[in-house]
């Protein structure tokens, strides 16, 4: 039988996989997959992440952007649940990527590497998570190897990712001496075996003194999960799903991803707590998912790898009502009427055009350079969608054409790659030139041969000594005033917003304490 539209809804979990390069997350993404059943061998995932020694290598990068392409959703089932995994590179040099896939998502997993505790991308990745009081769970991976003490790890996660945890599991051991994982949301003991088939070796242990522990791992490591397991219960709050799903709490669990283990807990909880899709908000007003009416956003743009088809693939995310195949939609930015006869869903690896998509999923729609990203699509209703901020790139560097008879494929072909959020431009109020800015170096490389290899468009680019964009806050004659004043150091984002380019932390120090009326963001939206 048919399911409701709200059930349809509530079965729905859309989330993303969170980390530092390398600490597992294509490895969990693969083991979670084979739970769903959506792939049946290990090593179906290919890992989109561009590996460090690859840095500009952009053959490696267009072969990655094909493989990302595939990746960027992965849809399963599980006990009922639809589930969908939004991917997210992991490589920092896309860290906006990610930024904005994660406006897409109602929840987060992150991963950390029990040896390398909170490292740098993960603070920021969890930072934009927080923000948006997005949920999380932590996975803290790797424990068949050598790693940092489990409650310096939750002072760690509590210090540097500002989040108050809640460890649902604890190790029994580490490394060489892992043994295994009591669970404290469904009070079991599950030991360790490499490589073993889920669900063997799994105790139910209501009661931590029972003798069953010595037997199951030893009087010393029995003793010692005592003494953790008491401890953590007079040092952590108990669980409280409320907290969480305000992204108050964060549940903790432990786990070694390429050894499947403790991958089904994290799962079964994580489908338990996670949020069904949210509401969203936008200028006008804020959108439930349950209003029968179709809206959603688009928030990832791919370009099409064969420079012979321009077309792109625009990642929109349902918001409220179905998305229906062949039905006319209104894009609200460009004031008109749209239908999409190849909506695509993505299963796995696997892609397939859908008839009808619901809240809380991911489709594709193939576009001939209609869309940019945070563009709108709704029934007819003005909607613009908020959340989708731009940050301030970490690189600047100025655009100039080398080639003048390509001037007009030159300016399309940046056009384009900002709409799908390559980078971004900027454009100087006092003389016009366009500044692109970027999180690495990388992109740059990207772009250059990307404006060579589909336009035709050749440019150099000028370094440009400059430390962070801010967008600007204050009454329009005072920013007015600013602009007059600084006019050197101020350019337009591709909206028309002004923006300041401060020079350096010490010049930006400076500005605001002459400019005390104004407030300076590093993000577009505040
Ligand atoms: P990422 O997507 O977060 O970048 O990480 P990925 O899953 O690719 O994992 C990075 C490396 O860590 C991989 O090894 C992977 O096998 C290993 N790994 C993942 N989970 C665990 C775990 O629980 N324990 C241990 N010991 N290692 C784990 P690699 O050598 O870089 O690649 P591969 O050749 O093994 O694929």
């Amino acid at each position: 039988m048919a399911l409701k539209f709200t059930e349809e809804i509530q079965r729905r979990k859309t989330f993303g996989i969170v980390s530092h390069p390398d600490a597992g997350k294509t490895t969990l993404t693969e083991k979670l997959l084979l739970f769903g059943g959506a792939i049946q061998i290990a090593g179906a995932v290919k890992s989109n992440k561009i590996k460090k020694h690859a840095t500009s290598d952009f053959m490696e990068i267009e072969k990655q952007r094909g493989i990302s392409v595939a990746t960027s959703v992965m849809a399963f089932e599980y006990r009922g649940y639809k589930v969908n995994i939004l991917d997210t590179p992991g490589h920092k040099d896309f860290a906006e990527d990610t930024y904005r896939t994660l406006t897409a998502v109602d929840s987060a997993i992150v991963v950390i590497d029990v040896a390398k505790g909170v490292e740098e991308q993960t603070e920021k990745l969890v930072e934009v998570c927080r923000m948006r009081r997005t949920p999380m769970i932590v996975f803290i991976n790797k424990l068949d190897r050598e790693g940092k003490d489990g409650f310096e790890l939750l002072d760690e996660i509590e210090l540097k990712l500002k989040l108050k945890v809640c460890p649902l599991s604890w190790p029994v051991g580490m490394g060489q001496d892992f043994q295994g994982v009591y669970n404290k949301y469904s009070e079991e003991l599950k030991l360790f075996r490499p490589h073993s088939k889920q669900d063997e070796d799994t105790y139910l242990l209501r009661d931590l003194s029972s003798s069953d522990l010595d037997d199951a791992v030893g009087e010393r490591a029995a003793d010692e999960l005592r003494t953790d397991v008491e401890m953590l219960t007079e040092v952590y709050p108990d669980f409280d799903r409320e907290k969480y799903l305000q992204g108050e709490q964060s549940p903790v669990f432990f786990g070694s991803a390429v050894n499947n283990f403790g991958v089904k807990e994290l799962l079964d909880c994580f489908v338990d707590i996670a949020p069904s899709p949210l509401p969203r908000i936008t200028e006008e007003r804020a959108i439930s998912p349950l209003e029968d009416k179709f809206s959603g956003f688009v928030f990832k743009i791919h370009a099409n790898m064969d420079p012979k088809h321009r077309d792109r693939l625009a990642f929109i995310r349902i918001c409220s009502g179905t998305f229906e195949r062949n039905t006319n939609y209104y894009h609200v930015r460009k004031d008109k009427k749209m239908k999409f006869s190849n909506p695509t869903a993505f299963m796995a690896s696997k892609k397939e055009v859908i008839d009808t998509a619901y809240p809380g999923d991911i489709v594709g729609l193939y576009d001939s350079g209609n869309f940019k990203i945070g563009d709108g699509l709704t029934e007819g209703e003005e909607l613009h969608f908020k959340g989708i901020p731009s940050f301030s790139p970490e690189l600047f560097r100025y655009v100039n054409n080398t080639d003048p008879m390509k001037s007009k494929q030159l300016n399309k072909g940046v056009d384009q790659l900002m709409d799908e959020g390559v980078a971004q431009l900027f454009t100087k109020e006092d003389n016009g030139r366009k500044i692109i800015g970027t999180v690495g170096q990388l992109q740059f490389d990207v772009i250059k041969y990307r404006l060579l290899a589909e336009y035709g468009a050749s440019c150099d680019f000028e370094p440009l000594a400059m430390h962070k964009a801010c967008w600007l806050e204050g009454e329009t004659a005072q920013i007015e005033e600013f602009i007059r004043l600084r006019k050197r150091n101020v350019a337009r984002d591709k909206e028309g917003r002004p923006v300041y380019m401060a020079e350096s932390a010490w010049m930006l120090k400076t500005v605001q304490d002459n400019h005390p009326d104004i407030k300076f963001h590093f993000t577009s939206e505040f």
